[in-house]
Formats: structure tokens, sequence, C-alpha cells
């Protein structure tokens, strides 16, 4: 029997977990990759969720992580980008996969990067690093979000160019998405930035906010943070999420949450 027959035959369903099927994989570098999996009718999510996925583990139990749903509420597919950390438990062996191969999916999404945490505003602020934009790939594809805010800019921060997943979809404002691309070639702003390797926009998010340069053309509106207008939602490294919140909190945001709607909203992108 085939490693990948012997691992179909351990994956069954339970209470809390479907088994689900890999449709398709891209590998974007040598640390992140992504893929999408069969969605099954019974799940329903919000844009911006997070759900644990897994493959069998020791002892028969799966192996679950939490993962960051990288497509929008509508699509027939579930897509996620992944880091592949070298010695890791699951994604030493998550990287592998390929068309055909089953994974497990929680039954139970859940998140705080949702609209519903946030007050209505006009300008929708998506502050990612790494794979903290996975979630803002899942937002910037669902036409609500440009419903309830007249623009909205994804900017993501990066090590290396080579980490910009999405890069070309991003940067075309979405063009042949089939549900967005009118709202977005309007409405959607792609801000990448890279910190230790030359590029068009260099430095991290607060570097970029102090020299001014997440604001102005094509952005419309203040030429910085103002909590009348803007609403903000973080993702990724929990250095970046602090040092960012305490900025925002001080300039009068207020954190958001499910039952409290706010200003801004954080989740951090992995335990670290
Ligand atoms: C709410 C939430 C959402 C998440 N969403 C995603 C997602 O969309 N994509 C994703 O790849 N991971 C995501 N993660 C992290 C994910 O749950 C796992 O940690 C990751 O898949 C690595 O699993 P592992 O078993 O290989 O290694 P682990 O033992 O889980 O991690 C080993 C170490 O690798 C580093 N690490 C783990 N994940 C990341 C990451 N994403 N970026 C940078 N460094 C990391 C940390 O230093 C960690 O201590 C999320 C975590 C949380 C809490
Ligand atoms: N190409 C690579 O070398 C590479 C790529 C991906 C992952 N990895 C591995 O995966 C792990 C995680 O790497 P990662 O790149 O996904 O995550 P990361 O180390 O958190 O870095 C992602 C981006 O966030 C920035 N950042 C970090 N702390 C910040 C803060 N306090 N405020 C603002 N910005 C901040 C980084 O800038 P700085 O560069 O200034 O720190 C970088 O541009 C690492 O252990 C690494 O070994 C390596």
């Amino acid at each position: 029997m085939s490693d990948r027959i012997a691992a179909a035959a351990k994956l069954a369903p339970s209470a809390s977990l479907t088994v689900e099927e890999v449709l398709r994989v891209r590998h974007w570098s040598e640390h992140l990759f992504s893929f999408a999996i069969t969605r099954p009718p019974s799940f329903r999510f919000r844009s911006g969720e997070f759900v644990m996925i897994g493959l069998p583990g020791g002892e028969g139990r799966p192996l679950l992580r939490a993962y960051s749903i990288a497509s929008p509420a509508w699509s027939d597919e579930i897509e996620f980008l992944s880091i592949k950390v070298p010695d890791g438990p699951l994604t030493a062996r998550l990287q592998l996969v390929q068309p055909g191969d089953p994974i497990y999916l929680g039954r139970k999404p859940t998140g705080t990067l949702v609209a519903d945490a946030l007050l209505p505003g006009k300008r929708l602020f998506l502050l990612s690093t790494g794979t903290g934009l996975a979630p803002f790939l899942s937002l910037a594809r669902d036409p609500d979000i440009y419903e309830r805010f007249s623009q909205v800019v994804i900017v993501h921060c990066v090590r290396r160019v080579g980490d910009l997943a999405f890069r070309e979809e991003l940067e075309s404002q979405l063009a042949g998405d089939p549900l967005v691309q009118d709202q977005a070639l309007l409405q959607f702003h792609y801000l990448p930035t890279v910190t230790r390797e030359p590029f068009r926009t260099e430095g991290r998010i607060d570097a970029l906010i102090d020299g001014g340069r997440l604001f102005g053309h094509p952005l419309t509106g203040a030429e910085h943070f103002d909590p009348a207008t803007d609403r903000i939602m973080m993702c990724g490294s929990m250095a970046m999420i602090r040092d960012l919140q305490a900025r925002f909190a001080a300039l009068g945001f207020r954190e958001g949450s499910n039952a409290a709607p706010g200003d801004f909203v954080i989740e951090r992108a992995f335990v670290g």
C-alpha cells in the first residue's frame, strides 16, 4: 500500500472534523505554499475566520493546527496559505500534500477578523506580516466588504520578495475575480513591502506609517489614521500586532470584537 493510500485509510470524520480532499497546491517559495480543499455543504464561515485543519498524528489522533481561511465565504472551495516550518510537526508533512490527498477540516470556524466586529467606516486597512495575509485574501475577495467600505487596502510586509504570495492577483487588483473585480478595480489597493531585500517599497509597516507612505495616491482621505473614518484589521507576528495596537489605541482607536464592534481588530497568525 502506498503512503498516500495508507494516510487516506487513517482519516475518519468525527463530531468535530470532516475529511476533505486536496484540490490544488501552489508552492510560492521554500517557506510558503497555498492549497485548496473541497468544501462540505454544511460548512459555513464568515470571510476572515480561521478553522482547525490537520493530518493523522501519533496514536491515531489527528494532529491539528489553526489556519485562517484565505478564500471568501461564497467560494465552493476552501483555500489556505501556509508556512513551511522545517521541523514543524504539521507543516513538515502538510507541505507534501498533493491533489487527491485527504485532510481534516474542523467543523467550527471562528475568529475576530470579520467585518461584523468593526463599526462602519470609509477606509479599511488590512495590515499583515507573513502568513497573516491569509484572512485578508478572504475579505478582499468578498463583495460585502466593498459595500461596507469605500476603500480597502491590504498592506503585506515580508522579509523577502519571494514571500509576497498572491502578488500577481493582488497587483492586478483582483482582475478576473468572478464577484469583486469591478469593485476591486476602483476600491481595492495593495501595498507590498519587503524588509530584507531591495524592493520598490521597503521597511516595516510602522516605518511606512511614520514616513507617510501608507497614504496619498491612490488612496484618498486624510494622510494619517483617523478613528472617524478608518477601520483597521491586523494579522501576523505578535510583535507587530503589539506595537501597532499600542499606536492605534493612543490615537483613540478602540478594539472591537464580535460582541462589541470597534475601530480595530487583531489576530495573531501563529503562536510564537
Ligand atoms: C488563529 C491562528 C491562525 C493561524 N493561521 C495560519 C495560517 O493561515 N497559515 C499558517 O501557515 N499558519 C497559521 N497559523 C499557525 C499554525 O496554526 C501552525 O503553527 C503552523 O501551521 C505550523 O505548524 P507546525 O505544527 O508545523 O509547527 P508549530 O509547532 O505549530 O510551530 C513551530 C514554530 O513555527 C513558527 N510558526 C508557526 N506558524 C507560523 C507562521 N504562520 N508564520 C511564521 N512562523 C510560524 C512559530 O515560531 C512556532 O513556534 C495560525 C495560528 C493561529 C493561532
Ligand atoms: N525568506 C525567509 O527568510 C523566510 C521567509 C518566511 C519564513 N521564514 C521562517 O519562518 C519564520 C517566520 O518568518 P516570517 O517571515 O513569516 O515572519 P516574521 O519574522 O514575523 O517576519 C515577517 C515580516 O514582519 C516584519 N516584522 C517582524 N516584527 C515586526 C514588528 N514588531 N513590527 C513590524 N513588522 C515586524 C518582519 O520585518 P523584519 O525583517 O524587519 O524582521 C518581516 O518583514 C522565521 O522563523 C523564519 O525562519 C523565513
